[in-house]
């Protein structure tokens, strides 16, 4: 008999195949009638594969007698209640470092979008515009200021991106990382006061809501430019509207949203804004060992093997 998992949000298509042929899978996301699915299933499920999007709240996991395991397809966790998970003794795993490397490279290919109009020049191109005279002028990338919010698994990995385009790199965390070479500021307004670009990359949730905040915003200025490929809650959405729209911000790079997949028309109109669909680790080499990783952390537990990943 195999373990019966509930699968609450669609991930990458081969690992789903993957996990159908390790458990018997509930596909709850794809379900016509949802209540229907988890009143036949709920009492055998002893695992879940969630999402770094998925909701995962404490109703949820009340209806869930035999749940053991949630296993998160994505780093970030904030959808999912933790402190519930734990009350109730059910492990909580996510998908570290795996990711790294496509979401960095997303980071700084949004800095070089943003700051110099690429997705702009491009339309440009295809709108014929070209022969009635060149793209305004836009502003330099390397050698620049870079500030980065949360010099983490990911941070740490723009960084060294960034320090190949020479930039002078500074950060601001909670704690300072006693080994990193870059300059800390335990305050977030002198850190945006003091950068050039500021990147996002600190995790979702009520703690970070809205960090970046019109002052924030206003203290990075009128030539700077906001990164964000963590999460939309961390940046107060309409105060960056009202700052981009005076000028009083130069643009923006956005991969995340407030309250995503809707994006505020305001955003779309700005040619200095380069937006895209929160794809910060979606190419099939970072999905397939995200995917991995959430089975295998599956396989682990139900072997009565310690998680390879616990949040
Ligand atoms: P990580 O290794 O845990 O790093 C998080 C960093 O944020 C740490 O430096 C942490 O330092 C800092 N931080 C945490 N809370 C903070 C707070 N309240 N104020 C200031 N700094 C804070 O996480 P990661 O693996 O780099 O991932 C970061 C986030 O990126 C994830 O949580 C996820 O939401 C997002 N993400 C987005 C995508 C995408 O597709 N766009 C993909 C992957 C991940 P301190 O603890 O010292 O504060
Ligand atoms: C994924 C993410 O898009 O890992 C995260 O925190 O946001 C992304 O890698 C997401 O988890 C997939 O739903």
């Amino acid at each position: 008999m195999k373990v019966e998992i509930l699968s609450v949000a669609n991930i990458y298509g081969p690992s789903l195949e993957r996990l159908g042929r390790e458990f018997t899978v509930h596909k709850l996301f794809q379900a016509a009638d949802k209540e229907r699915l988890l009143a036949e299933v709920a009492p055998q499920v002893r695992g879940m594969q969630a999402a770094g999007h998925a909701r995962v709240d404490d109703t949820l996991l009340a209806r869930l007698p035999k749940l053991e395991i949630i296993s998160c397809f994505g780093v970030g966790y904030d959808g999912i209640d933790v402190a519930a998970a734990k009350r109730r003794n059910i492990i909580v795993t996510n998908t570290p470092d795996v990711l790294n490397d496509c979401v960095a490279d997303l980071a700084i290919g949004l800095m070089i979008a943003a700051s110099r109009h690429l997705c702009e020049g491009d339309r440009y191109v295809r709108a014929g515009k070209w022969s009635q005279g060149p793209l305004a002028l836009t502003r330099k990338v390397s050698g620049k200021r870079l500030g980065i919010l949360g010099l983490g698994r990911i941070g740490r990995t723009i960084a060294k991106r960034a320090a190949a385009f020479d930039m002078q790199i500074a950060y601001h965390s909670r704690n300072r990382v006693p080994d990193a070479p870059y300059r800390y500021y335990d305050r977030l307004l002198d850190l945006a006061h003091a950068s050039d670009f500021l990147v996002v990359i600190a995790p979702g949730g009520a703690a970070t809501r809205h960090i970046v905040n019109e002052e924030v915003l206003r203290a990075l200025g009128p030539t700077g430019i906001l990164i964000n490929v963590a999460r939309g809650s961390l940046v107060d959405e309409q105060a960056l509207i009202r700052c981009l729209q005076e000028g009083a911000l130069g643009g923006a790079g956005l991969d995340v949203f407030e309250a995503e997949p809707k994006v505020p028309e305001q955003l779309c109109a700005m040619e200095n804004v380069v937006l895209q669909p929160h794809v910060g680790s979606a190419t099939h080499e970072t999905r397939a060992a995200m995917g991995n990783l959430t089975i295998d952390n599956l396989l682990a537990h139900f072997a009565g093997k310690p998680v390879l990943t616990p949040v």
